[in-house]
């Protein structure tokens, strides 16, 4: 559940077979970052429990198993590790509201577009961060996620990335973005005392360059950001395919 302190060059994020071997060795439960709990509110502010939810890179969390016990009807798992894919399919298969597929999310032209009205991203987009190709990696991704989002969609990103190196990726498309900003502590965070009164559940203002004020103070120096982006009706082009778009070479490496 906590930010693992060990930097990409540790180990290999973006590599399939890392985590299938990570999936072997740990095949309990463990949610990165943050537990459904403490995301609920804005999972449920954004997300109907309608919805057809698409959650990227699901790991072994009980993210998903969470989302159904507080009403979620239908959610579409994938990840790239078969050992994950195999142990979840084994330990939900009484679970209708359930689905897990083997994929990658660089391509996941088996999902028609328009297929989901919400993808839920906790921890893929970091990992993929920490691969080789990383920047052509991650504008593929959000390329596809942007292809399968109904207009009025939601991606909602849980990461590490502060928007200094995450928002020049979540803008990079010629689709009408609006993206909603919150900062989270990590659970085991204790507030000192006489510290911000700021409700984490209020979003956070960020510049017309797309970063937090030079002013802004984070309370926890490890906090979480949850970047909720909307997507709109598109401009009526085609989709440019992100693979040649990309924005920048990311040189951060904090996952
Ligand atoms: C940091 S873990 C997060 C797992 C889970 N979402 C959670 O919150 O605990 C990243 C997950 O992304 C998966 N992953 C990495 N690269 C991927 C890719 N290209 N396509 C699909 N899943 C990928 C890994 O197998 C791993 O399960």
């Amino acid at each position: 559940m906590f930010r693992d302190v060990s930097s990409c060059n540790t180990y290999n994020y973006g590599d399939a077979l890392y985590w299938d071997a990570r999936y072997v060795q740990e095949a309990e439960s463990f949610d990165w970052y943050q537990r459904y709990s403490s995301l609920r509110p804005f999972v449920r502010r954004y997300i109907p429990t309608s919805s057809r939810v698409l959650m990227v890179g699901c790991g072994n969390a009980l993210m998903s198993e969470d989302m159904v016990k507080d009403g979620y009807e239908k959610i579409m798992n994938i990840d790239i590790s078969s050992v994950a894919i195999d142990i979840m399919r084994r330990k939900y298969k009484h679970f209708p509201q359930l689905n897990y597929m083997e994929m990658d999310v660089r391509d996941m032209s088996f999902f028609p577009d328009k297929s989901f009205d919400g993808v839920i991203d906790k921890g893929t987009l970091d990992s993929l961060m920490c691969g080789s190709d990383a920047p052509i990696s991650s504008a593929r991704m959000l390329g596809e996620v942007s292809r399968l989002l109904k207009p009025g969609g939601i991606y909602m990103l849980i990461t590490y990335g502060d928007p200094k190196v995450r928002m020049p990726h979540l803008t990079g498309s010629i689709y009408n973005w609006k993206i909603a900003l919150y900062i989270i502590p990590r659970p085991d965070f204790e507030k000192p005392a006489g510290g911000s009164s700021n409700s984490h559940l209020e979003p956070v203002s960020i510049t017309g360059t797309g970063i937090l004020p030079a002013d802004f103070v984070l309370e926890d120096p490890d906090s979480h950001f949850i970047y909720e982006r909307t997507i709109s009706e598109p401009t009526g082009e085609k989709p440019v395919k992100q693979a040649f778009r990309v924005p920048f070479v990311e040189v951060d490496s904090g996952l």
